[in-house]
């Protein structure tokens, strides 16, 4: 049996990462492989409490930055470690990556400062695999309009999305071993086909 493989979904808010999840699932179940599905910020009962705080209540980037984190580190501890060693895949909506193109490419932080954080919140570990998801910033715009509320990173400005889809670009081209670029713009038929590969590549 192959490792357990951890898997991350990456992309500015509308890029299609929600949509993609159940044929992620359904592609795992039918090889039989046993997996968890989890997201960021959240994924334990603590960081879905951060999350309700960091997509709702206002603050500066570095406390922002440093909640993530927090959550990040009690996800890795308390869900994504322990799964990984017993064997079960982990499949996490955003990880570390959406710190750097956030609050790093969007709110400008110093990507040494987010190094640091990373650093010792997961050391060398990193995602076997990052699926991101580009689109370019108005189609996602004019998709998540058809949401009825949106959260405070989604009501950002094209602008800040731009720089956010910029740094995910930048990581991708940074960490070409781990990262897989999916067209999001396209039909979803011709996405789901693109990730059938992909996890049969994996399954190997
Ligand atoms: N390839 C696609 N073609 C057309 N519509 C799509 C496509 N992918 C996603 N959508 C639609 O776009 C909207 C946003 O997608 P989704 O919620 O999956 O984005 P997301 O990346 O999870 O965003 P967020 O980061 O805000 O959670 C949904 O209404 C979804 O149906
Ligand atoms: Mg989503």
């Amino acid at each position: 049996m192959n490792k357990a493989r951890f898997i991350t979904l990456e992309g500015i808010d509308g890029a299609g990462k929600s949509t993609q999840l159940p044929l992620i699932e359904a592609a795992l179940k039918s090889r039989g492989i046993d997996y968890l599905m989890t997201r960021e910020p959240g994924g334990t009962p603590l960081g879905e409490k951060l999350r309700e705080i960091l997509l709702h209540q206002d603050m500066q980037p570095e406390t922002e930055a440093l909640l993530m984190f927090a959550s990040r580190s009690e996800h890795l501890s308390q869900v994504i470690r322990p799964a990984l060693e017993r064997g079960t895949w982990v499949i996490s909506d955003r990880f570390t990556d959406a710190s750097f193109a956030y609050q790093g490419g969007g709110r400008g932080l110093d990507y040494e400062k987010l190094e640091m954080l990373e650093e010792w919140v997961h050391g060398g570990f990193q995602p076997d695999l990052t699926l991101l998801f580009d689109v370019p910033v108005e189609m996602a715009r004019q998709r998540l309009m058809k949401n009825a509320s949106l959260d405070r990173f989604e009501h950002e400005r094209g602008t800040f999305f731009e720089k956010v889809r910029k740094a995910y670009l930048d990581r991708a081209a940074r960490f070409p071993e781990r990262f897989c670029l999916i067209d999001s713009s396209l039909p979803l038929e011709k996405i789901n086909v693109k990730l059938e590969e992909i996890i049969s590549m994996l399954c190997l």
